[in-house]
């Protein structure tokens, strides 16, 4: 069975399109998102076309800010605080990864505690880390929700999380965790990858590899969420880090690729910025 994350969030932007439309009526205005995107990476600028179209179905105002890959860090790091000033703004995005010569830590520390919708900062993240409240990261966030679609009953079942990236692999480890699951981080220093996720009841995989996971790594039954967004090498087919046909015939459930994963990101981010808009009428 697939769980198809597109079909999941169309329903949930449905809902939050109403939410947005109440909380428009009460305080007059709609939540605002600002999106900067520094160059023209293809993979970026799909991923910011897309938050702009979700945006728009939501009922999110969406002011998307494309500088050239020249741009220096203290001109980004002006616009980022212009952003944090700017009472119009709910919500402040910066579409990663950023230019070498630009410090990606110093611009997402830049951004204000408040408006930081990717859940980045590090304050943002340690209060995850220490189950204060907190926004929580798109991706992670939006695969407990799939988990959910999935039926799949967390406490007391093994998770593996293939991947220990700060943007899917801690976090969603760390919401497992306080899901109530045992919970493993393998790596690409792991030894026996296969003898690890074959103890997986839920296996999330983000490395961004594909064929990372073929079908006698998984445990038959297990839910499998591919994080994963790659190019086919053979085929020039978007894919993810999982060998999905064959990976479904022993899987209970499987995420695919597109449509999986990536669809709820940007969902997620829609949630974040609506609830980042709600806080600040308060
Ligand atoms: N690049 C890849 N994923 C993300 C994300 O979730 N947020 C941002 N800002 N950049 C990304």
């Amino acid at each position: 069975m697939r769980i198809s994350g597109k079909d999941l969030s169309v329903r949930l932007k449905a809902e939050m399109a109403e939410r947005v439309a109440q909380l428009k009526e009460k305080y007059g205005r709609e939540p605002h998102l600002a999106v900067i995107l520094v160059g023209e990476d293809p993979g970026s600028v799909s991923y910011v076309t897309g938050k702009a179209k979700a945006s728009e179905v939501v009922g999110i105002r969406n002011t998307t800010i494309r500088r050239p890959d020249t741009i220096s860090e203290k001109e980004l790091l002006d616009l980022v605080r212009e952003l944090n000033a700017d009472e119009s703004v709910d919500g402040i995005l910066v579409q990663l990864p950023l230019p070498r010569h630009i410090d990606e830590n110093k611009v997402i520390e830049a951004i204000s505690l408040e408006k930081d919708v990717d859940g980045f900062h590090p304050l943002n993240v340690a209060a995850l880390w220490q189950k204060r409240p907190c926004t929580v990261a798109c991706t992670p966030k939006g695969i407990m929700k799939l988990l959910q679609e999935a039926g799949e009953e967390i406490a007391g079942k093994r998770a593996v999380v293939v991947g220990r990236s700060n943007i899917v692999g801690l976090p969603v480890a760390k919401l497992l965790l306080d899901a109530n699951a045992t919970v493993t981080i393998a790596h690409s220093r792991t030894k026996d990858l296969g003898e690890v996720t074959r103890q997986a009841d839920i296996l999330v995989v983000a490395v961004g590899h594909p064929h990372t996971i073929t079908a006698d790594m998984v445990k038959p039954g297990a839910v499998v969420i591919d994080v994963g967004v790659n190019r086919n090498p053979d085929t020039g087919k978007l894919c993810g880090d999982v060998d999905t046909e064959e990976v479904e015939a022993v899987a209970r459930c499987i995420t695919p690729v597109p449509g999986g994963v990536g669809p709820m990101t940007i969902t997620c981010l829609m949630e974040n910025t609506i609830d980042a808009f709600e806080r600040k009428q308060r």
